[in-house]
C-alpha cells in the first residue's frame, strides 16, 4: 500500500490546545507530514492563526479577530498559557520539517496568504511543495489562483462532490479536501484519475481511519495522528 500522508489538524488537537505553536510542534514530533491550521486577519492586516471568526471559545478573551489589532489579540491566553500565533510564527517553528496548509476562512486572507508563500520561497528557501492553501469559500481560492498560479490549492467541500471535483480541475487543484463522510471508493478513484490528490478531513475514530485508508487516500486530516 503506498504511504498515506498524515496531516495534522489545527495542529495535533487531540492532545494540544488547537491552532498554538506547542500543537503545531506537537504534530511533528508525532510524526506529521503536514499540519493543518486556519487564518483570519487582524484589525491591521496581519495573519492570525485562529479557526473562529472570535476569539470567545478558544481564549480567556472576547471580541471579533479583524476588530482587535494584534497587539490586543496578543494579550489574550489559550489555556491561560499560550498566545494566538500569527502565520509567521507558525511558519518559523516548522521551518520546512513538514508541508503546511493554510485554510482560508474569508477571502480578505487570499492577498496577504500568497504574499506571505511568496516571500518564504523567495526569502527563505522554501518549496511550493511545503504549502498548500484550502478554502470552502472557492472565491477566495480564485483569488489565489489569479494571483500566482503556482500555489498549490486544496478545494474544501462538505457538500458537493462532483462539483467540487470540477471547480478543482478548473482550478487545476492540488488536491480535493472533502468531509470524509462524502467519500467513497469510488469517488477516491474518480478523483485520482484527473490527477488530483485526495486528502478527507476531519477521521478521528480508529474505525473511520481503517475504512479511509482502505480507499487509498493520499493524505488524512485528523486530530490523532497516531492513529492513522
Ligand atoms: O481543513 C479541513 C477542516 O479543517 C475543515 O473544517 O471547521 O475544522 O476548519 P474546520
Ligand atoms: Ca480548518
Amino acid at each position: 500500500m503506498k504511504k498515506i500522508l498524515k496531516i495534522g489538524h489545527r495542529g495535533a488537537n487531540g492532545y494540544k490546545p488547537e491552532n498554538t505553536l506547542v500543537s503545531f510542534e506537537k504534530a511533528i514530533a508525532m510524526g506529521a507530514d503536514g499540519i493543518e491550521l486556519d487564518v483570519h486577519l487582524s484589525l491591521e492586516g496581519h495573519l492570525i492563526v485562529i479557526h473562529d471568526e472570535t476569539i470567545d471559545r478558544t481564549t480567556n478573551g472576547k471580541g471579533v479577530v479583524n476588530q482587535l489589532t494584534l497587539q490586543e489579540l496578543k494579550s489574550f491566553r489559550i489555556d491561560d498559557k499560550y498566545e494566538i500565533p500569527t502565520l509567521g510564527e507558525v511558519l518559523d517553528l516548522v521551518n520546512k520539517r513538514c508541508f503546511v496548509n493554510i485554510e482560508l476562512k474569508n477571502q480578505d486572507t487570499a492577498e496577504k496568504v500568497v504574499e506571505l508563500i511568496e516571500h518564504y520561497i523567495s526569502e527563505k528557501k522554501w518549496n511550493k511543495e511545503h504549502f498548500i492553501v484550502s478554502s470552502f469559500d472557492w472565491n477566495a481560492l480564485q483569488q489565489v489562483r489569479f494571483l500566482n498560479e503556482n500555489i498549490r490549492i486544496g478545494v474544501l467541500t462538505e457538500t458537493d462532490l462532483d462539483l467540487a471535483i470540477s471547480f478543482a480541475r478548473f482550478m487545476k487543484a492540488e488536491a480535493l479536501h472533502p468531509d470524509f463522510q462524502l467519500l467513497t471508493d469510488e469517488y477516491t478513484s474518480k478523483i485520482q484519475e484527473k490527477g488530483i490528490l485526495v486528502f478527507p478531513w476531519t477521521v478521528n475514530k480508529a474505525e473511520d481511519i481503517q475504512r479511509i485508508k482502505l480507499f487509498n487516500v493520499d493524505g488524512i486530516i485528523t486530530d490523532f495522528l497516531d492513529r492513522v
